[in-house]
């Protein structure tokens, strides 16, 4: 059965059963707007399936205040991959030792400055981090994040496991560094650490990389009987499709997923990580933008929006498909236009040759799912002002 987040009734399109155009007509665009309501339902969720996990949120994929606050009320940690995020994660009321710090290139100051706080785990990516952070003098508790060498079916530039990677370290790299670190009194060697990458729809990838995971896991603990490994993080990527709204093909997907940890993970005593971004957030917010002109070239029909690549980067870079939709649909015939954004470069577009109802200037459109890898990524470029970012449950405040 499918349970479509968002659907025409009556012309009128609902998003999680409110009428966008009554709710938003007075909206400034372009606005991302979130639902709390929504953020709260995919956070219990992926709670619920994993009920002694860990769950780090990954902050690149949405840093909204408002949205960080609700998270960590509802008892979330956080994955954050610099010191400004970690920084902001705190000043939004997470304690340090909710937050793991990833990243590949991580710098002398924010590893200092992550000890000096405390940080709950470094996940550890190269030999030479391991010196910065001996440099310190500081004690630090560590994760080493493995590359599993596995080239999973998604984007090129959201790929993270090949072999050939900034990310991680190989087996080879890892059995050198235990003895080193073992031998340091400063430095806690408490977990490993894995992200395949983002947008995995074939969960094959997952059962696969578990599988090679838990193998190397046990074989290290029984070469160095001596390492106190409390944690094992399993990294995000959970994917998501794009092309409908569909949240019980998502709950399906939760569930395959779950199935497929608990089969590698659900007896091991170590504590089971989660850096869940895109699966939380993704369906918890769209933008709403404005048709500024429709224009007729020779052989295309182009309508100029107020929300372009400074707003969402996903379509331009990784031709990624967002749904939009008008909030009043028009009858009528169907066109193929163009959707693009209003800045000074050709690359600027939010959707490609879509097939849309008749557009005029001033309608309102929804760009879907961009709860993820949107705000987090947009930029100050032709210095266009950032989109409001505001939750659906507090627009009355925005009247007041
Ligand atoms: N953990 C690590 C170490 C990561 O690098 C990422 C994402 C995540 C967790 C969360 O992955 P998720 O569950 O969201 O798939 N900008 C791209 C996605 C980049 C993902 C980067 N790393 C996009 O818009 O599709």
């Amino acid at each position: 059965m499918a349970h479509e987040l968002l659907q025409y009734r009556n012309l009128k399109l609902f998003w999680n059963d409110v009428a966008l155009s009554d709710q938003l007509q007075k909206l400034n665009t372009p606005a991302y707007v979130y639902s709390r309501d929504l953020l709260t339902q995919r956070f219990q969720a992926f709670q619920d399936a994993f009920p002694k996990g860990r769950l780090h949120f990954a902050m690149k994929s949405n840093h909204n205040e408002a949205l960080l606050k609700h998270l960590h009320q509802l008892g979330s940690h956080l994955d954050v991959v610099s010191i400004g995020e970690a920084e902001k994660a705190i000043q939004c009321g997470f304690r340090p030792d909710q937050i793991l710090f990833s990243g590949p290139g991580k710098t002398q100051s924010e590893i200092n400055k992550a000890l000096e706080w405390g940080l709950f785990q470094i996940n550890v990516e190269s030999a030479d981090e391991i010196q910065k952070i001996k440099k310190t003098g500081m004690r630090a508790r560590i994760g080493l994040r493995w590359t599993p060498g596995l080239d999973v079916k998604t984007h090129p530039f959201i790929k993270t496991s090949h072999t050939d990677t900034k990310f991680g370290l190989s087996f080879e790299e890892i059995d050198q560094l235990i003895p080193e670190i073992l031998k340091d009194p400063h430095l806690h060697l408490q977990g490993f650490s894995l992200h395949l990458g983002s947008q995995i729809l074939d969960l094959s990838d997952f059962d696969l990389a578990f599988s090679s995971y838990l193998e190397m896991v046990l074989s290290l603990q029984k070469k160095y009987p001596e390492m106190d490994l409390k944690t094992l993080d399993i990294g995000g990527g959970l994917g998501l499709n794009y092309q409908n709204s569909d949240v019980d093909a998502d709950t399906q997907r939760l569930q395959d997923y779950k199935k497929i940890v608990e089969r590698h993970f659900g007896k091991i005593p170590f504590q089971i990580l989660f850096e869940p971004g895109r699966f939380l957030v993704a369906r918890s917010g769209g933008i709403l933008t404005e048709v500024q002109v429709v224009k007729k070239t020779k052989n295309k029909k182009i309508v100029v929006l107020d929300a372009g690549m400074n707003n969402l980067m996903r379509p331009v870079l990784y031709q990624a498909h967002h749904q939009v939709l008008p909030l009043i649909q028009r009858k009528g015939e169907s066109e193929i236009v163009d959707l693009v954004g209003p800045l000074c470069e050709s690359s600027d577009f939010i959707a490609l040759d879509r097939s849309m109802s008749a557009l005029q200037v001033g309608d309102k459109l929804w760009v879907a799912d961009c709860g993820a890898y949107g705000s987090s990524m947009a930029s100050d470029y032709n210095l266009r002002p950032r989109a409001l970012e505001i939750f659906i449950e507090d627009l009355e405040s925005l009247r007041a």
